[in-house]
């Protein structure tokens, strides 16, 4: 039976907001089913499997798609490789090792309340495929660092520190906090700005105050704000209702109230010039880094990384990369996933595991649009428009770029 692709979207959206929210996630699982996307449906039943083994509804949906497809019972994925900086092809892997996911929620959820999700994720940075550039960025001014007490001493610095990721949807910047935060071994807490409002008075300011009170009690830890252009710096102006949060909220960045030693605070948007100009003065949010559509190699990367656990023909995948110029890793991921898809719905045809082939990967492609070109559209505006186009130099060179390969 086919589900309304809306209201999968608008399901599956939910459960990326919320990934530890059990009972969304078997709904999406159920909902995939019905609509014959088994691939996926699997992928979301290992991640409930990550999140608690024995979950028997996911070892159940696991089960009866496995016995409809005749498929042998899956193997726990392998830790996954570290992403090579230029990958060789994917190499052709015996298809009984077929675990059918293409997911990379490899983190150990730690505790979740109402208001924000606590993970210790698996990820690191070499899970990052491509993106090089940005990176070593993160890498020399922020890991470095706070790696390095002496170094940290010598300077003068605290071990607190902030850094905004903004950029178009689907590029990156959730993942890139994440393995951030795993290279340091540390918690993830990941709050979105619009999980944290509220419609009555004074209680978004208490939210944020105990979202900032839970992350300073599991310090040293990573704090992740998403959505950060939610609380906009138009509507800040004209609403006593956003100014007063945002209020609360330079008051626990600037740890005015209580001391933020070991908290590292990231934030993430899409749309960097609706952020309250308050948030990114000095001491805020004063660090920004730009994540861009994946250049060529990063997409070779990513491509590989999101087929690693299947079974795979001999691809080439510098011909997929090379055609999806302007495709988010979120694209790319989908493209994966699509392919995987066809992969088992011939394996059902013939009755036994088929690997994704090239073919499958070209039929994907066919099927997958970039998802990058109305964020660009919209950042064109801001940037002709802006008053400090200095602040958008890296953005409009891209943009540049990006008109020069059209
Ligand atoms: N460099 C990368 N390597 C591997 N996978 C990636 C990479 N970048 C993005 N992805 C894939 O794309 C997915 C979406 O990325 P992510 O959620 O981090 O984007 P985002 O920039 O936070 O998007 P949004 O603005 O919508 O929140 C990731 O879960 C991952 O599967
Ligand atoms: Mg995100």
């Amino acid at each position: 039976m086919a589900v309304d692709p809306q209201v999968l979207a608008a399901i599956d959206g939910a459960v990326r907001a919320d990934p530890a929210n059990r009972a969304l996630r078997l709904h999406l699982v159920d909902l995939l089913l019905d609509d014959g996307q088994h691939a996926a449906a699997l992928g979301h039943c290992e991640v409930m499997l990550q999140q608690s083994a024995d979950d028997a509804d996911a070892l159940g949906r696991k089960a009866q798609v496995l016995r409809q497809f005749g498929l042998p019972p899956a193997h726990p994925a392998a830790t996954p490789p570290a992403a090579p900086p230029t990958p060789p092809p994917a190499p052709a892997s015996p298809p009984r090792e077929a675990v059918w996911t293409t997911t990379e929620d490899d983190d150990d959820v730690i505790s979740t309340s109402d208001l924000v999700d606590i993970v210790r994720p698996e990820l690191t940075l070499a899970d990052v495929a491509g993106m090089e550039e940005v990176k070593e960025r993160l890498r020399m001014g922020f890991l470095e660092p706070m790696r390095n007490e002496e170094l940290r001493r010598s300077f003068g610095h605290a071990l607190r520190s902030s850094l905004l990721l903004w950029g178009p949807p689907g590029c990156g910047k959730t993942f890139l906090a994440k393995s951030l935060a795993g290279e340091l071994g540390l918690y993830f807490i990941h709050v979105g700005i619009a999980d944290i409002l509220d419609k009555w008075l004074g209680n978004s300011e208490r939210n944020i105050k105990n979202v900032f009170d839970e992350a300073r009690e599991l310090r040293p830890t990573v704090l992740f704000i998403d959505e950060l252009d939610a609380l906009g710096h138009k509507r800040a102006q004209t609403s006593s209702y956003i100014r007063s949060i945002v209020n609360q909220l330079l008051l626990e960045l600037d740890g005015a109230a209580s001391d933020n030693e070991g908290l590292l605070v990231l934030g993430a948007t899409n749309q960097v010039w609706d952020v309250d100009p308050a948030l990114l003065r000095p001491g805020r949010f004063d660090r920004k880094v730009l994540v861009l559509p994946p250049d060529q190699p990063a997409r070779h990367a990513i491509l590989a990384h999101h087929l690693r656990h299947s079974p795979t023909d001999r691809l080439d995948l510098a011909r997929i990369a090379a055609r999806t110029d302007g495709y988010s890793g979120a694209d790319l991921a989908g493209l994966c996933r699509r392919a995987v898809e066809f992969a088992l719905h011939e394996s059902v045809r013939r009755g036994s595991t088929q690997p994704v082939t090239q073919g499958h990967l070209d039929a994907a492609l066919r099927d997958t649009q970039p998802s990058t070109g109305a964020w660009f559209s919209l950042a064109q505006n801001y940037v002709a428009f802006a008053e400090n186009r200095e602040e958008f130099s890296e953005l409009e060179q891209y943009l540049h770029s990006r008109k020069k390969r059209r």
